[in-house]
Parts: C-alpha cells; sequence; structure tokens
C-alpha cells in the first residue's frame, strides 16, 4: 500500500494565498468530502445492491469488488484526506454488515466502524455517519423494504444500536441518503433495485414512509444522544423548462419540481405535502421540524420540456443539451449539466427551513479532470457569496474523494478529487484535488485560482 500512496505524497502542497488575494470562509467552516459505505468498503454480499450486481444489472457489467479497500483499510485514504488538510469526512455505516440478519447484530462490524471514526479523530477530521445510503440488507429487502409493516421498528432499532455503540465518537448524524433518489431511481426509473418502472405512486409512499421514520430516528437519536445534530441529504436537482415561453414545458417542469425537489423537504419542513399531493397517503403531521441541519446534495442542472410519449415518466423529457458544460458520459446518457450556480437554488429554499445547512454532497463525474477545478472554484465562489448574503452554510462536502464504485455505473463514472486503479489500488491526485488542498489548507478561496478557472473549458 506504501507504494501505491506514493504518487500522492510526491505531490507538493501548493502555497496558501496571501491574505488580500484570499476569500475568507468562517473560521469554523467545514472542509469535507463524503463517500458510501458501499461505494469504498468492497468485499460485502449481503445487500441488495450485491444481488442487483449479480444479475448484471451494472450496466458498464464492473464489479465493485474490493471497491477502494477501506474495509480493510480506509485508514489510507483518511491519511490522504489529512494531508489535504482536510477537516471533515462524511461515511455511512452499511446496515447489512451490522446486522447481516434480522436481529443478529456483527460486533466485529460495530467494532470496525469503531476503529475508523478513531482514525478520523486522531487525524483531526470530525466525521459525520449517515445511516442508510441507498443500501439494504437482504433480508430487509425481502420484507418490502420501506414499505413493509415493520419497516419503521426494524430501521429504528438499528439506528438507535448505531448511536449507542458509536455516538462517543460522532455527533453529526444523517438519517437517510436522498430519499428522493432513492424512490425515483427505484421505482419510476428502474435503474437502482428494485427497479421498478413508472410506479410513481408507490416511489411517492416509500418517499412518505421514509419522512415518518426519519423522524422516529430522529427523536431515538437524540433520546440516546442529547447534543447530536440530526439532519438528512437531501438531493436538490435544478429543474429548467426547455422552452420558457411554453406553458406545458413550464408545467411539467413545477410537477417534477415538486415531485423530486419538493416532496420529502416540505413533509419534514411543515408536517405535510402541498395540495392536491396532500389527498394522498397518512398523517405526516409528526415528522415537522424533526432535522438540526440540512444537508443539501448538487450536482446539476437538467432540461425539462413535454412529451407526451414519456407517459411513464409523468410526460417529462429530462435530457442535457448538448452545448452546456458537463463532465463524462455515463453508459449510455449523460449525466447532468455541471452547473455551479445550481447551488445557490437550492440553499434559497433550503435555507426557508430555518436550520444550518451543509453541501453534503457537489461534484462531477470527470476522469481527466478537465471541467473539475472549474465546478470546484465557481461552485465554492457561490457558496461564499451565499454566506456573504447571510445564509448558514457550515461546511462543504466534495463527492468525492477517491474515485469509487458508482452504482450502476459502476466504475465508468470518476468523481473522485484523487484517481483510484482498483486493480491495484494505487492512487494520483488530481489537479482538483491539489486546488482543493490548498482552499481547505488556507479557509479561502484565492482570487488568482478563481481568475484562472473562470471560464469553463
Ligand atoms: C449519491 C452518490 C453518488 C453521487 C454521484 C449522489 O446522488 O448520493 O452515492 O455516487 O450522487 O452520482
Amino acid at each position: 500500500m506504501r507504494d501505491a500512496v506514493r504518487s500522492v505524497h510526491e505531490v507538493p502542497f501548493s502555497e496558501s494565498a496571501t491574505e488580500p488575494d484570499l476569500l475568507r470562509f468562517p473560521p469554523d467552516f467545514l472542509w469535507g468530502v463524503s463517500t458510501a459505505a458501499h461505494q469504498v468498503e468492497g468485499c460485502n454480499d449481503h445487500n441488495q445492491w450485491s444481488d442487483w450486481e449479480q444479475r448484471g444489472r451494472i450496466r458498464s457489467r464492473d464489479r465493485c469488488g474490493d471497491a477502494c479497500d477501506w474495509w480493510k483499510n480506509a485508514e489510507c485514504d483518511f491519511d490522504l484526506a489529512q494531508q489535504m488538510g482536510l477537516n471533515a469526512l462524511r461515511l455511512s455505516v452499511e446496515w447489512s454488515r451490522i446486522e447481516p440478519r434480522e436481529g443478529q447484530w456483527h460486533r466485529e462490524s460495530l467494532l470496525r466502524y469503531r476503529e475508523m471514526l478513531k482514525a478520523l479523530l486522531e487525524r483531526g477530521i470530525e466525521p459525520m455517519v449517515c445511516l442508510h445510503h441507498f443500501t439494504n440488507p437482504r433480508w430487509f429487502e425481502q420484507k418490502g423494504t420501506f414499505l413493509g409493516p415493520d419497516a419503521a421498528r426494524l430501521f429504528d432499532r438499528f439506528a438507535r444500536r448505531v448511536v449507542e455503540e458509536l455516538g462517543d465518537l460522532c455527533r453529526h448524524w444523517v438519517t437517510f441518503n436522498e430519499p428522493n433518489v432513492y424512490a425515483s431511481l427505484g421505482f419510476v426509473l428502474g435503474e437502482f433495485p428494485p427497479g421498478r418502472v413508472g410506479d410513481v405512486l408507490t416511489a411517492f409512499r416509500v418517499i412518505n414512509s421514509m419522512a415518518r421514520i426519519h423522524a422516529i430516528a430522529y427523536r431515538s437519536i437524540h433520546a440516546v444522544q442529547p447534543d447530536a445534530r440530526v439532519g438528512w441529504a437531501h438531493n436538490y436537482i435544478w429543474f429548467a423548462p426547455a422552452n420558457s415561453y411554453s406553458l406545458l414545458d413550464r408545467l411539467v417542469t413545477r410537477l417534477l419540481n415538486e415531485l423530486f425537489n419538493e416532496s420529502f423537504l416540505r413533509v419534514l419542513e411543515r408536517g405535510r405535502h402541498k395540495f392536491p399531493f396532500n389527498l394522498v397517503g397518512e398523517n405526516l403531521s409528526e415528522t415537522k421540524g424533526t432535522y438540526d441541519f440540512v444537508g443539501l446534495n448538487v450536482y446539476s442542472r437538467l432540461t425539462v420540456s413535454f412529451d407526451f410519449r414519456q407517459r411513464k415518466q409523468l410526460c417529462a423529457r429530462v435530457y442535457v443539451p448538448p452545448e452546456v458544460p458537463q463532465g463524462d458520459c455515463g453508459v449510455d446518457r449523460p449525466y447532468g449539466e455541471a452547473c455551479p450556480e445550481a447551488v445557490k437554488i437550492a440553499v434559497d429554499r433550503a435555507a426557508k427551513l430555518d436550520k444550518p445547512i451543509y453541501i453534503l454532497e457537489n461534484g462531477v463525474p470527470d476522469a481527466s479532470d478537465r471541467i473539475r477545478p472549474w465546478l470546484l472554484l465557481n461552485t465554492l465562489n457561490e457558496i461564499y457569496r451565499l454566506i456573504e448574503t447571510g445564509r448558514d452554510i457550515r461546511g462543504y462536502f466534495h463527492w468525492t474523494l477517491t474515485d469509487n464504485f458508482e452504482w450502476t455505473e459502476g466504475w465508468n463514472l470518476r468523481f473522485g478529487l484523487i484517481e483510484l486503479n482498483p486493480e491495484t489500488q494505487e492512487r494520483t491526485m488530481r489537479p482538483s484535488g491539489i486546488i482543493y488542498q490548498s482552499i481547505a489548507l488556507s479557509n479561502g478561496l484565492s482570487r488568482q485560482m478563481l481568475e484562472e478557472h473562470s471560464r469553463f473549458g
């Protein structure tokens, strides 16, 4: 492993910018990266994603394999995060390792997570732990996941257990990562397990159920650890109508915005959906206000036009115009428009919830680092301006530290500040990694760097 990381160590540290040249961030700002257990740990076949892979559903045909080898050696990447001057790191715990069979707790897994959190703290890095990042233990999947009759009790029991075991090492908890992505990719677009297509109503029920379960876990976590800070990670997409003069384009864009961006968010904000969506489903009043912070995952802008042929997707054609800035393409579709201003749209909405905001994911698939430096610097510039105008943004977590296993895209899409060769586990710092290092070490953005990367391409 020592050899494998040599190329990173050899990269010279950039000097921090001098005072007048620097857009300085608040003193306790968190400079982090985000990761997820299944994407980095490797060698786990107890969850529904390993079944999905077995069934040949990874478009790139890749195998998750050892991923970034974190189960054995996350410390290698923690060293690199420390060298980069990061003071925060978001990871998730894998429920299927901790409770591989219903009601049976795997002590060694909990101990390994304790070891990982301690390793972060020893390096001056504050952990933020997410309890659910898309993966379910196989037995939970078989019981109907979040629609199963026992789902709330089972997830709550798991959440309590984790916080009891790890609470002395972590204060910030994310219950769910992106319920809106989990539900829409799993039940409308068929790209995530269980692979259902066009089942909008079920997706909506999944979101409602996850909101209720989030609220239950929120209260349990506080009961176990009174000073915990608990939130969730919300994926926010900027949907823009293809033709802003077209009533139908605008209508279908609003519908997507309501269902995707607003559903979970508004339920937690107000304890109910907006009319007419509040007519579907159960009473959600108990969910109101169950968050201490709002986590935002912001990646792209997508263009929307009305298309009667797309009936399974509510007559919405969602696409990326070819001329806009974008990173690498997926196996058979573009990933999205890389758009620094998207963070402003998301933050302005989240600010209405009147709690601290963390940007918990932001990044771009870009193996050759062609566009990442531009996106990183210009997104951070937006964040700086937002803080200046009074938005309470407490941290930025880039997705991601080291290239990792990108769900159905496998190794085809590379999001890392550090390049990974999954065969040899060799790591090589990308130029954007060096840029991020200098930002974190100086707690600010250098105007000169911004100037250098002011234009895309
Ligand atoms: C997910 C990550 C994923 C990233 C890049 C996010 O929506 O939380 O797991 O790797 O997007 O696609």
